[in-house]
Order: C-alpha cells, then structure tokens, then sequence
C-alpha cells in the first residue's frame, strides 16, 4: 500500500466546498485503486487568516508544506476584505516560486456530455503548459511621483533556462500526444522579450527534429481558440498570455468551473501544487451550488503526476458519465448541486471499476 502525505489548503470561497468534494471522489479513486491511500493534512491559510494574523501564511510556512508529496488547493481570494494581490502574492505565488513551480500546466477538451458555448465545436483536446515563474509577472518596478506626473514601471523577465524549460517541456508532453507544438508569442509587438522567445524556441524545437511545430501571435492564437481548436495539441505559453488563454480554454469547454491545472516543480525536488483555474467565486460562495468537477480533475492531474495514470483516466471517464447523465451544476445550465454531483461522480467510478 503506498500511502500519499498531501498538504490540502482548501483557501477562501468556494474553495471550501470543492475542496472537500474532490477530497470525497479521490478517497473512493483510492479504495477502488486498492493499493494507496491519502493522508490529507488541512492547512487553514486564507484571507481570513491573514485578517487575524497580518500574513496569509506563517512564516515557517514553506517549511511545513515542505514535507508533503503534493499540495491540494482549492481557490484563495476575498476581494471585499483583503486587495488581490496581497492573498495572491502572500499565498500562491509564495509556494509557486519557493517551490520552483515553473510549469503551469491546464487542459482543455471537448467532453462527451457537456455543451461547449462554440456553435459547431469539433472534437478539440489541448495542454497549455505556461510559464510559471517569471515573464510579465515579475516583482521588478516601481512607482514614483505623484498626480499627473505619476509613473508605473513593470519589467517582464525572461530567462533562457525558465524559456528553454517550459518549451522542453511542452515538447516532452507532445510526444505523448500528438507530436505537435505550438508557441504564442507577440514578437511583431513586443520588441526585445518575444523575438527572444521566438530564438528560444527555434532552438529547442532543433533538438526535436519529428514534432510539427508552429508559432502564432497570441492575438490570433486567442481568435483560433473560438474559431478552430482543434488545430492545437500542446501550446507553450509566456505566464500573462498562458493564463488569459487557459480561462478561455475553460470557457470554450463550457465553464471554468470545470478546468484543471497543476503547477509542476518538474524536477520533483519540492511539493507541486495542484488547483483549479477558477477562483474562489464569491458571488455563489456558500450556496452550495459550486461546480466541483475543476477541482475533481485537478485532483485527475495529481494522481497522473504521481504515476497513476490508469485511475486518472478513469475519473475523466466518470466526469463525462456525470455530465452525461445530467449531473451539471448552474453554470453548465443544470440543476445539480454539486453534493449531488460528487455523488454521482462517485456512483459512476463505482460503476466503471
Ligand atoms: P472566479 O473564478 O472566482 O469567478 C468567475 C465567475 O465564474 C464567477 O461568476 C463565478 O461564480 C464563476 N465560477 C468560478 N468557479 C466556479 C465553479 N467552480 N462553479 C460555478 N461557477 C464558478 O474569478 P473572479 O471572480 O475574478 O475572482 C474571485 C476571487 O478569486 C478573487 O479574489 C481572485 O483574485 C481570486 N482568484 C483566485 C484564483 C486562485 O486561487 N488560483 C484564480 C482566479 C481568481
Ligand atoms: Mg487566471
């Protein structure tokens, strides 16, 4: 029996809920599975945290979180009480970069039961791999004077070794799909940054000489997600344009409540941390009604991480009986709730193993 430590930060919102239900759904993957177990540790680190305690994690927290295999989060953000960048910067972002979390990696598909909003959507099934730790959000500016003659400088950094890392990776990826890379750049606008990214990537594809390849300017990259998304594979993206694209991709499957992603430190040294692309959802927060099925398949993405590829795809398999089967929430217009969808995503894993 291989037992798994696994540090849960369920944050504000919403994550408190899906947290618990995906919780729900892995343990039963679990006793299906036979052969491991999870040790889920609760880590009560949010917005309210920081309220009380003027930090949104502890100072040893790293530390703590150190010892885990994986981190599982749900969402972090309460916007009415603490400014976003404060939660983001003092919790995510702390543990994507002090745990050289530099792959953002987030799927989008086309699934068997769900709606997409695209009027005549052909099959499409691609990975966003986005930079995780450098590019346009950086720390490295400033503000000075004040009234109109007030000045914002902000530096995006890119580095050879974060650039070449994402691009080896997306490749890496492709060659267990479909052998196909697409970088985003934006080298006709941004001047010095993307025509070297575009270098980077003409190196790194030389050293995989079978793979097609193309490079497109994130504007029409972004059009050609509406218009024809099943011309991509494996996209790698900068960390601004890989997280605008990746709401899309959500939005193209039918709702971000239902897309994964998983910030990988890909040399297995720390704790990656697996999260949901949406947020903490404040508008139907405590309702009861959140969509379960992002953080579900995060927790798909956690399992495939740690080598249990079999079982990930059997809960993709049980979230598309669920959804075809009705069990929709509000924003895939159904009547579900999401207790009733963790039911029968744990009723169809049953039924499947
Ligand atoms: P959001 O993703 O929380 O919500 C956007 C819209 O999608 C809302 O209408 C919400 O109800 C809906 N939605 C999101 N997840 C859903 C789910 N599972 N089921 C059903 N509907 C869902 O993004 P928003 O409103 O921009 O941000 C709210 C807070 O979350 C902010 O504080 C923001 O900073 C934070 N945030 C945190 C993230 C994280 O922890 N990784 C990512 C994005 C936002
Ligand atoms: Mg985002």
């Amino acid at each position: 029996m291989n037992k798994y430590e696994i540090a849960v930060i369920p944050g504000d919102g919403i994550g408190n809920e899906v947290v618990p239900a995906a919780i729900r759904v892995l343990d039963a993957v679990a006793e299906i599975h036979g052969g491991l177990s999870f040790q889920w540790t609760h880590f009560p680190w949010n917005c309210e945290y920081y309220l009380n305690h003027g930090q949104m994690m502890p100072e040893n927290g790293l530390e703590t979180l150190q010892n885990f295999n994986q981190i599982f989060l749900g969402a972090v953000g309460m916007p009415q009480l603490v400014p976003d960048h404060i939660s983001l910067w003092g919790l995510l972002i702390n543990i994507r970069r002090g745990f050289e979390q530099s792959i953002n990696v987030r799927p989008a598909k086309l699934l068997r039961g769900l709606e997409s909003p695209l009027k005549n959507p052909k099959e499409f099934d691609l990975v966003v791999v986005r930079e995780n730790s450098e590019g346009e959000y950086s720390e490295v500016g400033g503000r000075i004077h004040q009234g109109s003659d007030q000045i914002a400088i902000q530096n995006a950094v890119f580095t050879r070794k974060g650039t070449e890392r994402a691009m080896r990776y997306a490749f890496d990826l492709a060659k267990e799909r479909r052998g196909h890379v697409t970088s985003a750049t934006k080298s006709n606008g941004i001047s010095h940054s993307m025509p070297f990214w575009d270098d980077v990537f003409k190196d790194v594809q030389n050293d995989y000489p079978d793979f097609g390849t193309a490079s497109i300017h994130i504007d029409a990259l972004a059009a050609f997600f509406v218009m024809k998304p099943q011309i991509f594979d494996v996209i790698v993206a900068s960390n601004l344009f890989g997280d605008i694209l990746t709401d899309l991709g959500g939005a193209i499957m039918g709702s971000i409540g239902i897309a994964p992603a998983a910030n990988l430190n890909i040399e297995r040294k720390y704790p990656s941390m697996f999260e949901p692309v949406h947020g903490s959802a404040p508008d139907i927060a405590g309702q009861g009604v959140a969509n379960p099925i992002g953080q579900i398949w995060t927790g798909k993405m956690m399992l495939d991480f740690m080598g249990y590829q079999e079982i990930g795809a059997l809960i993709l398999d049980a979230i598309e009986d669920t959804l075809q089967s009705g069990g929709k929430t509000a924003d895939l217009g159904g009547r579900a709730n999401m207790a009733e969808v963790t039911d029968m995503m744990i009723h169809h894993l049953r039924k499947r193993a």
